[in-house]
């Protein structure tokens, strides 16, 4: 059985006091005993927000985004032992913000995937194709480079450490949904990568969310695609109305 995720990113949005009503109401919520929620705060509310929910066992605080090195010259960045040091246990790694606008490389990306399973922690690996890749049919070949290029090194038993969260860059923020059958044709895809690469257990065994404007309107249909286990929701995850629904949109 996979785990079911319903994954919030924040993104840089939310002052604390703000953060902070919405991450009581969240924990304060009737979460189905099967679900995973993780909120992926901004840095400056880690610590706090991750006390928040400490009590919480279905909720855990993510990070957005880490540096690979443990410590050093490198102003403005958090590295993983201090993440770790707050009790923070995923990561976000390699949304395509980080990758389109901080010109983050799929070698940058691979380096931090191996700190964080070196430190114990889960990568949430994101991975997905710009609209003129789609237009073009080459969405497949694409994420498939990712996945060489990031995190088909990995051991298998690594692997299976990772959550992978597909986002095509078209329907992020954009309202665009992928239809459901769009995200399960890519999640079949993408788990028939991993057994070939590895095998069929791993394959099954790991949790694809698909994320790209799921609101809590469409959430249940994706959510019940054979090879969706769940979403990483931006704009709908800022607000209780609208985050908790989706959490309660797994059958
Ligand atoms: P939206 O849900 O706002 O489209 O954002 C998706 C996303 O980028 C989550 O990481």
């Amino acid at each position: 059985m996979r785990i079911k995720i319903a994954a919030g990113n924040w993104k840089m949005n939310l002052t604390y006091d703000e953060g902070k009503q919405l991450t009581e109401e969240i924990v304060n919520s009737e979460i189905p005993a099967d679900v995973q929620v993780i909120l992926g705060v901004p840095a400056i509310a880690l610590a706090r927000t991750a006390c928040l929910a400490e009590d919480n066992s279905n909720v855990h605080i993510a990070a957005q985004n880490c540096h690979h090195i443990a410590s050093g010259a490198y102003t403005g960045e958090i590295s993983i032992p201090m993440l770790k040091s707050i009790g923070i246990n995923h990561v976000i790694i390699g949304h395509s913000e980080r990758r389109e606008l901080f010109n983050e490389s799929d070698e940058f990306l691979k380096l931090k995937v191996d700190a964080l399973l070196e430190a114990g922690l889960t990568p949430i690996f994101c991975c997905g194709e710009p609209l003129n890749v789609r237009e073009d049919g080459g969405q497949n070949e694409y994420v498939k480079a990712q996945f060489e290029n990031s995190i088909f090194h990995l051991s298998g038993e690594q692997f299976s450490q990772l959550i992978i969260a597909y986002e095509p860059i078209w329907a992020i923020g954009t309202g665009v949904t992928a239809s459901p059958q769009q995200a399960q044709d890519m999640h079949s895809y993408l788990r028939s990568l991993i057994e070939e690469k590895y095998n069929n257990d791993i394959a099954n065994g790991i949790s694809i969310l698909y994320g790209g404007s799921v609101k809590p309107n469409n959430a249940e249909e994706i959510f019940g695609q054979t090879d969706v286990d769940g979403g990483l929701v931006g704009g709908a995850s800022l607000k209780s109305e609208t985050f908790v629904p989706i959490i309660n949109s797994f059958s």
